[in-house]
């Protein structure tokens, strides 16, 4: 059995990859070419990779596509996506085009605030820790400043800083429930950096204030950090049309499409199993826009599933509506994401990304992920309610399945030929495969 490793981070790159190559691998050679054939020959870039973590031996790849046709607002986009599912930027594009003539996607950021606790332990009364509360306040604030004085000065900063009693929960438990406006910024740092600002002010003055007893002076901090549930940072995104506008083939009517679509919906709206799945379609759009603008994807899938569990049961983030003759079809969703700071100002594809999408502000970007997600939807749920899923799936994953049988570019020309006209399945491919091969 492989020894426990005592420093691995103060070891070299090439240190650690012999490490793990010849202690967790049957063919350390094999292993050492495949690490490095993913090296960046471009030393440079090679470095900055590097450094984003640590105990980075490689870079590991993932496509990235880009889906046009978006109008959002009135602007014409092309979204940068990165995703390893085969189906997902062509669902995505499929959708920009078919609501590019129906006036495009519609989106709004109805609030963009950020929230904080300091979670901490008061022994004593707690009529007595809110006056003390009412009595600190501005001094937490005001020994926040140097943190503060920057984003302030931009117009965002500290919005409100509220004393919970949770002890009815958890004995004894009390929180600083504090709101931020972070501007372009996720603001992660500025935010932590106030929260332990916060949490030194109030044990501090705890120790100083003399109505608390001995006891009521130790207040115990026991954590302090942002939450990624961000229900009030919230953005809207919609299409709508006539449902005479709503032809998606040459089988389904325009009307039996929109009811569909509004079942689909309403089914993913009561029932989790559904809706869990109903809702990861829409996280194959969203956390797409998101890795290829370098923000963070846990927090946005943690924030968005709680949100969607917000009333009591999990429910769709979608919504669908006919009304008047008017198909509507809109998602609300938590985002909490940012423009710069971060890997936004580092990674080279990432601030490609920017560019692409004509250097977004935070709000805009919350608008575009958003589109990115409902479109998403829309373009899975009208496949699932006309043609079934697999038609589309299974024909961007023929390209998988030639590449794993070690088909070569003529043999893909013909088979994808066939199959355009076929149904695909795993079976059906390799015999074709085989068959080629005789
Ligand atoms: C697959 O990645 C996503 C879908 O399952 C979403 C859905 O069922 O709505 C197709």
């Amino acid at each position: 059995m492989t020894k426990p490793i005592e420093g691995f981070s103060k070891l070299s790159k090439e240190e650690k990859i012999h490490w793990i190559a010849t202690n967790y691998t049957d063919n350390s050679q094999e292993t050492v070419t495949t690490l490095k054939q993913y090296w960046n020959t471009n030393e440079q870039l090679q470095k900055l990779h590097d450094e984003f973590i640590e105990n980075t031996i490689s870079n590991y790849y993932l496509p990235l596509g880009i889906a046009p046709n978006f109008l959002i607002n009135d602007e014409l986009l092309a979204i940068p996506m990165v995703i390893e599912e085969s189906s997902v930027v062509a669902a995505a594009s499929k959708a920009a085009k078919f609501w590019l003539n129906k006036g495009g996607f519609k989106a709004e950021v109805l609030s963009t605030e950020k929230i904080g606790q300091v979670h901490f332990i008061f022994k004593g009364e707690p009529e007595k820790l809110d006056t003390f509360f009412k009595f600190i306040k501005p001094k937490l604030i005001g020994e926040s400043k140097e943190i503060t004085k920057n984003m302030e000065k931009r117009g965002g900063g500290i919005s409100s800083i509220e004393l919970r009693n949770l002890s009815h929960k958890l004995d004894h438990y009390y929180q600083l429930h504090c709101v931020f406006e972070t501007l372009d910024a996720m603001g992660a740092n500025f935010i932590n950096s106030c929260l332990e600002q916060f949490a030194k002010t109030l044990k501090s003055e705890a120790t100083k204030y003399a109505p608390f007893t001995k006891e009521e002076k130790n207040i115990e901090v026991v954590m302090s950090i942002l939450s990624n549930y961000v229900p009030n940072c919230v953005v809207k995104a919609e299409v709508s049309c006539l449902v005479d506008d709503l032809k998606i083939n040459d089988t389904t009517s325009p009307l039996e499409f929109a009811q569909k679509m509004v079942q689909a919906v309403n089914i993913a709206k009561v029932e989790p199993h559904r809706a869990v799945t109903h809702n990861k379609g829409i996280m194959n759009g969203i956390d797409a826009v998101i890795l290829a603008t370098g923000n963070d994807f846990r927090a946005i899938e943690a924030g968005v599933h709680a949100y969607a569990a917000k009333d009591g049961s999990y429910t769709s983030l979608t919504h669908a509506s006919i009304e008047n003759n008017i198909f509507k079809f809109w998602i609300e969703i938590p985002l909490a994401l940012g423009t710069v700071g971060g890997l936004t100002g580092l990674h080279p594809l990432v601030k490609l990304a920017f560019k692409i999408l004509q250097k977004p502000s935070a709000k805009e970007l919350m608008q575009i992920v958003a589109v990115a997600g409902l479109a998403q939807n829309f373009a899975a749920i009208s496949s699932l309610v006309t043609t079934g899923i697999q038609e589309g799936h299974m024909k961007m994953h023929l390209l998988n399945i030639l590449n794993q049988l070690g088909a070569t570019d003529a043999e893909k020309k013909v088979i994808v030929n066939h199959f355009k006209t076929n149904v695909v399945s795993h079976s059906a491919v390799v015999d074709l495969f085989n068959s080629l091969k005789k």
